[in-house]
């Protein structure tokens, strides 16, 4: 009998929880995995089936008895917890809905677990979002910089890493934390920034230009992207070699400009792009320049973990997949 590993991902129908089935697949994980999510996969679960055992179950983590049953008859050893209202826009449209929700799902987890499987180890994934207002003297941000969240989203995302510390200090659970910086690549839904400049691009191409103009933000801000292949192969290594009751950022610890990064998805087009900055899209109080520093991740994982895909490499991946669509 093979030894399988059990694991439970929780917001499996998601950007980042399909990238973790991949992962499993690519990599011949010998696993035994239950997906959970209120919503079905938009893609397709049979490929996955055919390299390890999966089961889907649809519900809504609000609901304590769903969670307490999923876990008691699954008995995982493992959790990634990636289930959430991701979006900070959500948050501010509908608050009350975003910040119940993300907290109240991960405290319905660990009481699950606390009760029926205290053994196993939780990775909690939190978000850069929790650095908040960051003051340049701070870049790049150490996992010791101060916490300031500055959106519903970033305190609920807070309360998590606080609940994460309270119950495996009083309960000696076995919890790893991250915060992890902005991911990009396939499959990402185009509300989010590059496919967004993707998206936009691709139609001046596709309208037999080779020059254009886009509406944007405030495209001199930069940010730490990194690709979502690399950010599920950490959360694995974390998940097996992580320290409990540690947190680590999850990043590249490089910056890049959005302006520089229309240039480059221009340049992989042959589209040559202007823009224009709309008031409409610029958000208050938006940080200049947010980049993470991932010295603990990377001491912790000794060699066996660092971004490996350029962003060059996520963007032409994220076309190849647009054509296949
Ligand atoms: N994508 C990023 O750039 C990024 C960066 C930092 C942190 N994160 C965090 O990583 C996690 C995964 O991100 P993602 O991009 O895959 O998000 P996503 O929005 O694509 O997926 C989240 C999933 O959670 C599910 N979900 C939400 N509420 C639920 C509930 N009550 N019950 C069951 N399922 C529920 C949603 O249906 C969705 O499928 C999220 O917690 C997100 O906040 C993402």
């Amino acid at each position: 009998m093979k030894n399988l590993m059990r694991i439970l991902i929780t917001g499996v129908s998601g950007f980042v929880g399909h990238h973790f089935l991949q992962f499993l697949y690519n990599n011949r994980i010998d696993a035994s995995v239950l997906g959970i999510d209120i919503r079905l996969p938009m893609y397709d679960v049979k490929k996955y089936k055919t390299r390890f055992e999966l089961q889907l179950c649809q519900m809504d983590m609000l609901v304590q008895s769903e969670v307490a049953v999923a876990v008691e008859n699954f008995q995982p050893e493992y959790v990634i917890h990636l289930a959430s209202y991701s979006s900070v826009a959500y948050s501010w449209q509908y608050p009350e809905i975003s910040f119940i929700n993300n907290t109240n799902i991960f405290l319905n987890l660990v009481t699950a677990i606390r009760i029926h499987q205290p053994k196993c180890r939780v990775l909690s994934v939190g978000s850069s979002e929790e650095y908040g207002v960051v003051g340049e003297k701070d870049l790049p941000l150490t996992e010791n910089a101060s916490i300031e969240p500055n959106s519903p989203y970033a305190v609920a995302r807070v309360s998590q890493e606080m609940l994460s510390k309270v119950y495996s200090n009083n309960y000696n659970m076995d919890i790893v934390m991250t915060r992890s910086f902005n991911h990009t690549g396939p499959w990402q839904d185009e509300r989010f920034v590059i496919p967004g400049f993707i998206k936009r691009i691709k139609q001046i191409k596709n309208s037999g230009k080779c020059s254009g103009i886009i509406e944007t933000g405030n495209i001199n801000i930069v940010r730490d992207f990194i690709d979502v292949r690399d950010v599920v192969k950490a959360y694995f290594l974390l998940l097996k070699y992580g320290m409990s009751g540690e947190i680590y950022n999850v990043c590249t610890g490089k910056g890049i400009a959005l302006y520089e990064v229309i240039q480059m998805i221009g340049l992989c087009l042959n589209v040559q792009v202007k823009t224009n900055e709309n008031p409409a899209y610029i958000r208050p109080r938006d940080n200049a320049i947010v980049i993470g520093n991932n010295r603990k991740l990377l001491n912790r994982l000794e060699g066996k973990w660092q971004p490996e895909i350029s962003l060059k490499k996520s963007i032409e991946d994220m076309l190849y997949c647009m054509k296949e669509k």
